[in-house]
């Protein structure tokens, strides 16, 4: 484990080959021996990507898209993010099945019997310059704990130095591409959920063996834009303001759009970038960074 120092934030550390921060290094301990259950719904994903999203499409895909019992209670209650503080392993697993489980561990971090009880697992992934815009804003604006002291500028140079929480994105998603043809497994990308989310619904619901009505697949839709959910209290991460984890100025959903980089990205962080996905992912891999590809 290499502790990494470079002044702008508290330290972090390589932890087989990703960076984490010292609180979930703590918890890494307690992962691989992790009781994985068959019949388990994971959702994984790089910080950024459109988790949040597929948390709640899942779940009312898994309910039969009744959103009234969805909107009884914040999503990280029902969708819990594994290797966070809270609610911790302890009370993960004692969860009743089907459990739906939220990580952003790279899927080669996640528990050893991901691998025995080949639980469905759903990975979603995004245009790195949009992420990096993204998790900017959350990460240094919106969470008040993180301490990150630079500026935008240092921070999209961190995220191409594979430097920040959960990097290297590219291994992150190559580790995913590599999986894609597995029977437990559904790669999905938040540039086409952008595109046809009606469509992306339909291949959540048949990859979960559950089959919608065109009315409830509809009424996923409308529940699941982006201005239904940034309107909606249980998934919106607002309930993080009264705890003092997150600002008030500032909000969760930010844009939800394809190409928002444009307005915010240097020549040279966009030059960066650009390489990463020239060099560092594999040939056929479909990184949509604009709304026209
Ligand atoms: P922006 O910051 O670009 O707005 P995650 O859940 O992995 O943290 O990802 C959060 C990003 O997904 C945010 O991106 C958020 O706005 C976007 N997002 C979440 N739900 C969305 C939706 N229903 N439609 C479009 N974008 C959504």
């Amino acid at each position: 484990i290499v502790p990494e120092y470079d002044g702008t934030r508290p330290f972090f550390f390589k932890y087989r080959d990703y960076f984490l921060t010292m609180e979930h290094l703590e918890r890494m301990k307690d992962v691989p021996s992790f009781e994985v259950r068959e019949d388990d719904i994971w959702i994984v994903a790089f910080p950024k990507s459109g988790t949040t999203w597929i948390q709640e499409i899942v779940y009312l895909v898994m309910n039969n898209a009744d959103t009234t019992k969805a909107l009884q209670t914040t999503i990280d209650r029902r969708v819990p993010f594994f290797e966070f503080r809270m609610p911790g392993f302890k009370a993960i697993s004692s969860l009743p099945s089907p459990r739906f489980i939220k990580s952003h561990l790279a899927l080669s971090l996640l528990p050893d019997q991901m691998e025995t009880k080949k639980p469905k697992t759903i990975y979603i992934y995004r245009n790195p310059k949009d992420i990096v815009v993204s998790y900017y804003s959350f990460f240094v604006k919106f969470l008040t704990y993180t301490k990150f002291t630079g500026n935008f500028e240092d921070f999209c140079r961190l995220f191409t130095e594979d430097k920040v929480h959960n990097g290297p994105w590219w291994k992150h998603v190559t580790e995913a591409w590599a999986r894609r043809h597995d029977d437990n497994f559904l790669l999905l990308c938040y540039e086409d959920l952008q595109a046809d989310l009606d469509k992306n619904v339909r291949i959540v619901a048949e990859f979960l063996g559950k089959s919608l009505t065109d009315e409830q697949v509809a009424r996923i839709v409308k529940h699941c834009s982006f201005d239904s959910m940034k309107n909606n209290d249980t998934v919106n991460y607002e309930w993080l303001k009264d705890r003092g984890i997150a600002r008030g100025e500032t909000s969760f959903f930010r844009s939800g759009k394809v190409g928002d980089w444009k307005n915010h990205l240097s020549p040279d962080i966009v030059k960066r970038l650009d390489e990463i996905v020239a060099t560092k992912l594999p040939e056929d891999f479909p990184v949509k960074d604009t709304l026209s590809m």
